[in-house]
């Protein structure tokens, strides 16, 4: 793969002329937990991040997954404060022993599996300009960190996740490649879960979007059950809001299906 599924359709300038499009390719490892410093935000910057939870905070409740909003409880992440890396890391490897390493911005895609693969979750420390808190063109740790890391305390959407990634670095022809970020795409970053109180979004590409937040749940959107094989069939386009999008019954099925076409493949 080119680069990192890790981007996000309303945030990706057409020419990828923002630095922060262009995936890094890693000659050195990346400081992982401990090893991340904290830097040192400007109170401009700490008080985007406060403004981006405080809109997400009154626009989750009823819209985000019962497992999203339970890892973002367990995490406690800080409203009114960007929070540490190495403190992320600290509590995830508590809950499913991943970490969390800091990431000068999008990875190159072997790179960025090769780090899930190991239960290490890659994140950006920078954080949007207030001009940016509807669109930025690459992911910001609002987006790693609130987004990503609270479905990672889920035991076995944390387990999916890093199977992802091994399965990533298995691919040996260009079609499963595609197939594979496709389900990454559809799953990760624009996912819907059946609930018990109904239909709900674990999706980060979602959860990230006020406006896609809002939109995917209405009956504008085709709701598609959700098999491993569809959403590898399934293109996307980066410029619009998702239609369809895959609905699981529960992240047992979406880790138990996803291992089961991978073995197909030969990739686990
Ligand atoms: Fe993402």
């Amino acid at each position: 793969m080119a680069e990192s599924p890790h981007v996000h359709p309303e945030t990706t300038t057409p020419d990828g002329s923002d630095p922060r499009c262009v995936p890094h390719k890693l000659t050195a490892p990346l400081p992982i937990g401990a090893e991340c410093p904290y830097p040192d935000y400007s109170a401009e910057e700490q008080d985007v991040w406060k403004t981006l939870y405080a809109r997400m905070e009154t626009l989750l409740p009823g819209r985000a997954a019962d497992e999203f909003l339970t890892g973002l409880k367990a995490l406690d992440l800080e409203r009114d404060r960007i929070p540490a890396l190495a403190d992320v890391s600290r509590k995830l490897q508590r809950a499913t022993g991943w970490q969390v390493c800091r990431t000068p911005g999008l990875l190159d895609a072997h790179d960025f599996f090769s780090y899930l693969a190991r239960r290490v979750f890659p994140s950006t420390d920078y954080i949007r300009a207030r001009r940016e808190l509807d669109y930025t063109p690459a992911p910001d740790c609002f987006h790693d960190i609130f987004g990503h890391t609270p479905m990672i305390v889920h035991p076995r959407f944390a387990d999916f996740y890093q199977k992802i990634g091994q399965a990533a670095l298995n691919c040996k022809d260009a079609a499963t490649e595609e197939g594979l970020t496709r389900i990454y795409w559809f799953t990760v970053e624009f996912g819907l879960i059946r609930n018990p109180g109904g239909l709900r979004i674990y999706g980060n590409g979602i959860i990230s979007s006020s406006g896609e937040t809002q939109h995917s749940l209405t009956d504008k959107v085709r709701k598609v059950p959700y098999r491993p094989e569809t959403l590898a069939a399934q293109p996307y386009d980066i410029w619009h809001y998702q239609d369809p999008l895959f609905v699981i019954d529960s992240f047992d099925q979406l880790e138990s299906e996803f291992v089961r076409w991978a073995k197909e493949r030969q990739l686990l």
